[in-house]
């Protein structure tokens, strides 16, 4: 019960990696708010975390790059729970298309949903740590694309690096706050869309696998685990930096045997 009473913000967490790590830190014993544009699916997923971990688990809609919105639900989370000890700024998007194709309108979704709502979120929770005076811990989700990405996901590949440098320099302004600042980079996540899509497809599943030296594919507890680190009393002097749950990938550079039917 290493989160027992903490009170946790995760955004985007109404399914696949924001749920597992929603589910993780109700576990041991936080009291989680889920922001999510997904209506059904985040009202469901607080009522069944509440039920089976005997905490505090309640949705608030919200969609994350919009300004009145974040204002709104943080100033309500902060009410319900009395406070906020820690966030995981998860909720992300991506728009495929190459770079020669891609449009305004996808640049702007992405980077909007990815990165503007990291400063809007971050900002309002950082402001109501620094008040509150008890410092706190941020986790913010970047990915394995800032290491190394592909032709089609120019705006996540931006949003996500910028994430990154995002992070550091929140780490160095909230430092003197006791506020501590780091992020994660997931590699290829199995995630219920992943399955549906990417990774339904048994050449490309052995393309990807033949890249990861633990040869298995993430899963949403991995993360989850690692998130729960960082925002952990084990993690109390580390701040400012990416870790990256990637299996190995971005060490790597040939391809490996895959033998998975
Ligand atoms: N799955 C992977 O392999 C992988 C790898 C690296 C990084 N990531 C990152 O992990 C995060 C979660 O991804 P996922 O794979 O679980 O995807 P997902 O699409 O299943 O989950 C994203 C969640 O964010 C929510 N969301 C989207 N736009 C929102 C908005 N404007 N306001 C509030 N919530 C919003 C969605 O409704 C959804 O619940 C993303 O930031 C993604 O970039 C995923």
């Amino acid at each position: 019960m290493r989160m027992k009473g903490k009170r946790v913000v995760i955004t985007g967490g109404a399914r696949s990696i924001g749920r597992a790590c929603a589910e993780r830190f109700a576990e041991e014993g936080a009291n989680v708010a889920i922001l999510d544009v997904l209506v059904d699916r985040g009202e469901a997923a607080a009522g069944e975390i509440a039920e089976k971990y005997g905490v505090v688990c309640r949705f608030y809609e919200c969609d994350v790059g919009t300004k009145v919105a974040v204002d709104s639900s943080i100033d309500h989370v902060i009410k319900d729970f009395g406070g906020i000890d820690v966030l995981f700024s998860n909720a992300g998007i991506t728009r495929r298309a190459d770079f020669l194709d891609l449009t305004e309108e996808d640049w702007d979704d992405v980077i909007r949903v990815n990165l503007k709502s990291m400063f809007l979120v971050g900002q309002k929770v950082a402001r109501h740590m620094a008040e509150q005076g008890e410092g706190g811990a941020i986790i913010n989700m970047s990915s394995s694309s800032v290491r190394m990405t592909m032709p089609t996901i120019a705006p996540y590949a931006a949003s996500k690096g910028g994430i990154s440098a995002l992070t550091t320099a929140m780490s160095l302004s909230l430092a003197p706050h006791g506020i501590r600042v780091n992020a994660v980079g997931p590699g290829t996540i199995y995630t219920e869309l992943n399955k549906d899509n990417l990774l339904k497809d048994v050449e490309k599943r052995r393309e990807v696998l033949s890249r990861i030296p633990l040869m298995r594919f993430g899963e949403g507890r991995d993360v989850a685990n690692v998130v729960l680190f960082l925002a952990s009393e084990d993690a109390n002097y580390i701040t400012g930096e990416t870790l990256y749950i990637d299996g190995g990938r971005s060490g790597l550079n040939y391809t490996l045997p895959v033998e998975e039917k």
